[in-house]
């Protein structure tokens, strides 16, 4: 599945909808002057996340991957997209390198930290490290050129539609399924880990496209809301 959910961005995705199980896992890939794919898919979903990429970009080259966290729902594809961009340096936290370096030795791992900027083509993104938000080496980024944030398992929901967009998805039906979301993948994080989503929600966000659930186009301020009373 490809969508595209502003002018230079699609969301690529596997869509899980069924009656008693509805679930996405989304990647997204930012096009124009450069070319940068956030996040991965799980490795079943590898050759269908590679195709698409070379219908959208063609014989043009990867500029940078961004991967916000190792876990397998979003690190699976990684090698596939390597092997045609082996070249293509991949932005993340220390503890994510750590964890993909012994499978992906020749990868050209790039280390960020809290604050730090990448400027590629046109573009502007700062990376937020969110450790604990669920592993040790998870982090968000800002697209700052579009006000975009992507932060992977964070603000995720049970949920899936297609196109993944919240548009018509009933308002309480979402937020049940972010809370559920919360629940289950944040809970356990200190209340310390937990805090730095309340300067999260300070940045100028526009859209929230997560790794899992609908892209919140309209929808993001109650999910924020939802975060702030459960954190607060
Ligand atoms: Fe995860
Ligand atoms: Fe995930």
């Amino acid at each position: 599945m490809k969508y595209k959910i502003s002018e230079q961005c699609y969301a690529i995705g596997k869509t899980i909808i069924k009656p008693d199980k509805k679930f996405s896992f989304l990647a997204y890939l930012i096009t124009g002057e450069a070319n940068v794919l956030i996040d991965t898919l799980p490795d079943r979903a590898a050759s269908m996340l590679t195709e698409e990429i070379a219908s959208i970009i063609g014989e043009k080259p990867l500029d940078a991957i961004i991967l916000n966290h190792s876990e397998e729902d979003h690190s699976g594809a990684l090698p596939d997209v390597l092997q045609r961009y082996p070249e293509t340096p991949i932005f993340c936290t220390a503890a994510c390198k750590k964890r993909l370096t012994g499978e992906l030795p020749k990868a050209n791992f790039q280390v960020v930290e809290t604050g730090e900027a990448l400027e590629c083509g046109e573009y502007k993104f700062t990376f937020y490290e969110t450790p604990g938000l669920h592993w040790d080496d998870n982090m968000v980024t800002f697209w700052n050129t579009n006000n975009i944030l992507f932060p992977n398992d964070l603000f995720g929901q049970y949920a899936a539609a297609e196109p993944p967009v919240d548009h018509d998805y009933p308002e309480d039906t979402l937020l049940d399924a972010a809370e559920r979301y919360y629940d289950k993948v944040f809970e356990p994080a200190s209340k310390a880990e937990k805090e730095i989503v309340l300067d999260l929600v300070n940045l100028p966000i526009q859209m929230i496209a997560p790794g899992h659930g609908l892209v919140l186009e309209n929808k993001f301020p109650a999910i924020m809301t939802l975060y702030r009373d459960k954190i607060k």
